[in-house]
């Protein structure tokens, strides 16, 4: 029944735009960053580059094979695939993960959107590093402000879900991916010709090994699993969209490289920028918020009309960005309750974009130095991003690689590696390998090493 109900996205560039459209988001601009610069810069975002390439990878081919198979969402998928073993429960775990992201994540989101307010009302305009520093902190703890704009966020994200996955996720990523990467372009080209860029470049592409600890290799991973959106049974929901000549390898690695791309020209907008007027890379999630209208004010000094457009322009298309990966984090929520429950789309989309609304609030709360809003020393909103991304996913993508690696019959895997024989599948027995053996064994050892096991 539901199998005859689901829809499937339109086009091979549908598929690769709604998929990117979810990897694509604050992730890369906003968290890449400001991990990237409490990491030592240029040394995570190579221990990162890697762990998208050799273990994200297959992680996501894994995840697009259970999809498609399963051909529904990422519970009952991992439930039909997973059998009676302890598999079976990823796509649960992937639901909490889910729920977990969407509720800080669309706080984020709203923090663009009082980007895009202050910088169109001229808030910004003449304001120094420490002035926007000090407008940054005190707006994200305000108490109603950032609240109302996450508000709005779920509102927008919650409409798009209930138009369907074609007409809204589709559509919507087709407009926008284009038009943000040209803004990023722009903007990292105003940052590095800022005066002692240099230092930034630096600090972004001149790797100091002595930094990589352990937990430099958890941050990455967890990194990459979060920018690529896997490990949480998104890219699975979306699979289940795809139709049977949709190419699972290939598309998993356009991804990769779309995602290592921004990352790489996200950091390049911020560090030049920060490292010219005096912002310490390592600032935390506040980061980039800090950083980007001084890029604005100096660079486009000589042109203050044309900064603040692209200004403007810019915070627009990240907040579409964020709101395409907070509407596939949405989607598996909804999914979920949609079908298990077995409640209307529009039912299973209100009880998810009221329970984010709620997570999300106490998020924001918990910026403002709140007691009760904090555990173990750190504010709810730095424990959900640090559990979700660091633990939980990298946890789910080891789950994943076993069902995939050990448990499915090799012919089921080779069917949906090379279209039913249709593809050459010439990397089926390098990704066989890489999810059996390299992606949990070297997930386990940076887990056993942050434990301090190893
Ligand atoms: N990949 C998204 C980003 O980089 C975040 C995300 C994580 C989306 C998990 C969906 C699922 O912004």
């Amino acid at each position: 029944m539901a199998q005859l109900e689901r829809a499937k996205f339109g086009s091979k560039l549908g598929v690769i735009l709604a998929t990117a459209g979810s990897a694509v988001g604050l992730g890369n601009v906003w968290r890449f960053p400001y991990l990237a610069g409490e990491n030592g810069g240029a040394a995570f975002m190579l221990v990162y580059i890697g762990c998208v390439l050799l273990l994200g990878m297959p992680c996501m081919v894994s995840e697009f094979i259970v999809g498609r198979r399963a051909q529904a969402n990422a519970a009952r998928a991992f439930r039909m695939l997973g059998g009676r073993t302890p598999l079976a429960l990823v796509g649960y775990m992937g639901v909490i993960t889910g729920t977990l992201i969407t509720g800080y994540y669309a706080v984020v989101s709203g923090w663009c959107l009082e980007y895009i307010y202050a910088s169109a009302a001229g808030h910004f305009a003449g304001a120094g590093p420490a002035e926007v520093s000090r407008y940054f902190a005190d707006f994200e703890t305000d108490p109603v402000r950032p609240i109302v704009w996450m508000v709005l966020v779920f509102l927008a994200t919650h409409w798009v879900i209930v138009h369907g996955v074609r007409d809204g996720i589709e559509r919507a990523s087709k407009l926008m991916m284009p038009a943000l990467f040209i803004l990023l372009l722009i903007v990292v080209v105003a940052s590095c010709l800022l005066p002692g860029a240099v230092r930034g470049i630096e600090f972004l592409f001149k790797p100091d090994f002595s930094k990589v600890t352990g937990g430099v290799f958890l941050s990455a991973l967890g990194q990459a699993f979060y920018s690529l959106s896997i490990g949480m049974g998104c890219m699975c929901t979306y699979a289940s969209y795809f139709g049977r000549q949709t190419r699972l390898g290939s598309s998993a690695m356009q991804i990769g490289v779309i995602v290592i791309l921004v990352a790489v020209l996200s950091g390049l907008m911020i560090f030049p920028a920060a490292f010219s007027v005096g912002i310490k890379p390592d600032s935390g999630p506040s980061l980039i918020f800090i950083t980007l209208p001084n890029v604005f004010r100096e660079a486009f000094g000589f042109a203050p009309v044309l900064g603040y457009v692209v200004a403007v322009l810019f915070y627009v298309l990240l907040t579409l960005a964020a709101l395409t990966s907070l509407i596939s984090l949405h989607e598996v929520s909804t999914a979920f309750l949609h079908e298990e429950l077995h409640i209307t789309r529009r039912r299973a989309a209100t009880i998810v974009t009221a329970t984010g609304i709620v997570l999300g609030g106490l998020c924001s709360l918990s910026l403002g130095g709140r007691e009760w809003l904090t555990l173990f020393g750190r504010p709810l909103f730095e424990l959900c991003d640090f559990v979700t991304g660091q633990m939980l996913m990298p946890f789910g993508g080891i789950l994943i690689c076993l069902l995939v690696g050990w448990y499915l019959s090799h012919k089921l895997v080779r069917d949906e590696f090379t279209n039913w024989g249709t593809l050459p599948g010439r990397y089926l027995r390098l990704f066989v390998f890489c999810v059996k053996y390299v992606c949990p064994i070297c997930i386990v050892l940076i887990f056993l090493n942050q434990l301090g096991l190893l």
